[in-house]
């Protein structure tokens, strides 16, 4: 093996995955295939781990499973020793087939229903992070009706704007999530539970943007939320004891990104949150995070074959893969940028512009707006670099396509960790018309 630029590559001039010839995984598995190093997520999720025991803090690194949810994935990160955030029933149910330790589960989301909340109590989850008014009424109602305790965090917008994507910013002022910690909202939240007899209070929670390069909005956050829990202990002598600063820590999509190592982030956090609490009575809670893009970003490559080519002189190359807007709708939805490679001409000469077109009915299905690449033919191979995160998980059966398989990879083995949808399972729930006809 040799290292082509930055990527690994055989005597072939095939791209390597976690050791493995890719050309021989598209042909194992078909595509489009997603697949996963599992060695970089394990060194991610130890690095945040291994800051915080260095620092001394106590902690949990829960994993933000939005980012990608598979029974196998889960058991990755229980592994690894990590929280897991679910966000839905189906996200809590896949947890609880991964056999994921119910005390390490961490419930969020702006609109958990009813037959939700039943499901997080009746499996006595680790807590549950609660976004409004009507949640903490819910649970008051269920709690009591099953005379059950429950472990909470208030979400709280903290009104820090992250350098960020607008359309993936969660924690300014204008946002539908949490409590607003300006407007006094937050503080009615706290008097509404504190002293409840089944809701234990742990702390407060924000999360202020995904994809973020700096450590300042995190510092800002982590001010806001230590100053506003001592402020209750000296008002109310109520101790929370845990601050929970969310995720968003970037990744490195293309070469104009500039992520900052895990242990950075964490490490600055702790140091605001350590000074704000030295000579005060308030205890120093243990700090949680939630990386999601950070654990399994970079782990993933999207593996397309290429197809149609269409030239359209002065304008521009089309270039169409097999997959497209259904298996990674953030290009479309956000303008996402994306690198990638034709995996079996790593050592190839870089010929010819193109556009990365995906086969959706949609003129806006396009995966990559403009890159350099070896003339490619059909039959090539396109290797989507860092899809790992918010692809699968987002991915869709618009026009009736089939979701792609989801392989894992790690020191050379491999294995099918989510198979690849059939044509049967498109059609699976559908019924056949049984009224007449007037
Ligand atoms: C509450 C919360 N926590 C964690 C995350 C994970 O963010 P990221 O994948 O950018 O780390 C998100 C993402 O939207 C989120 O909303």
């Amino acid at each position: 093996m040799v290292m082509i630029s930055k990527h690994a590559v055989n005597k072939k001039g095939h791209l390597l995955l976690g050791g493995i010839d890719s050309i021989e995984l598209a042909k194992t598995y078909g595509t489009p295939l997603f697949v996963y190093d599992l060695s970089l997520i394990r060194e991610r999720a130890r690095a945040f781990i291994n800051t915080f025991k260095e620092q001394n803090v106590q902690a949990q690194v829960a994993y933000a499973s939005k980012a990608f949810s598979s029974v196998a994935m889960y058991q990755v990160m229980n592994q690894e020793n990590l929280s897991l955030d679910v966000v839905s029933a189906g996200e809590l149910y896949t947890a609880l087939k991964a056999g994921y330790p119910v005390e390490r589960i961490h419930f969020h989301g702006n609109n958990k229903s009813k037959s939700e909340l039943l499901l997080a109590l009746e499996h006595n989850i680790g807590c549950i992070v609660v976004d409004n008014f009507y949640e903490i009424e819910l649970l008051k109602e269920l709690t009591t009706e099953l005379n059950q305790k429950v472990n909470i965090l208030l979400r709280v917008t903290p009104g820090v704007e992250a350098h960020t994507h607008d359309y993936i910013t969660t924690g300014q002022q204008d946002s539908k999530f949490g409590f607003d910690l300006l407007n006094g909202q937050a503080d009615r939240a706290f008097q509404e539970v504190y002293q409840d007899e089944n809701i234990q209070l742990l702390g407060l929670h924000c999360h202020i943007g995904s994809q973020i390069f700096e450590t300042v909005g995190f510092k800002v956050a982590a001010e806001k939320l230590i100053k506003k829990m001592i402020a209750w202990y000296n008002e109310f002598t109520f101790q929370c004891t845990v601050l929970n600063l969310g995720g968003g820590f970037g990744i490195k999509y293309t070469d104009e990104d500039t992520p900052l190592e895990p242990s950075v982030y964490v490490k600055e956090m702790v140091i605001v949150v350590k000074n704000l609490v030295a000579n005060t009575d308030f205890a120093m809670p243990e700090i949680w995070i939630e990386p999601g893009r950070s654990l399994v970003g970079d782990a993933g490559t999207s593996l397309y074959t290429i197809g149609a080519e269409k030239e359209i002189p002065n304008v521009r190359n089309y270039l169409a893969v097999d997959g497209g807007m259904s298996d990674n709708i953030r290009p479309a939805l956000y303008g996402a940028l994306y690198d990638a490679v034709i995996a079996n001409k790593i050592d190839e000469k870089i010929e010819k512009e193109y556009t990365i077109a995906g086969k959706c009915c949609e003129s806006g299905d396009k995966l990559i707006d403009h890159i350099s690449l070896p003339k490619a033919e059909a039959g090539d191979i396109l290797a989507m670099f860092c899809t790992g995160a918010y692809g699968y998980a987002m991915a869709s059966n618009y026009n009736r396509l089939t979701r792609p398989a989801v392989v894992f990879v790690e020191h050379a083995n491999h294995q099918l960790a989510v198979k690849r949808e059939t044509l049967e399972d498109i059609v699976h729930l559908d019924l056949p018309l049984t009224m007449e006809k007037e």
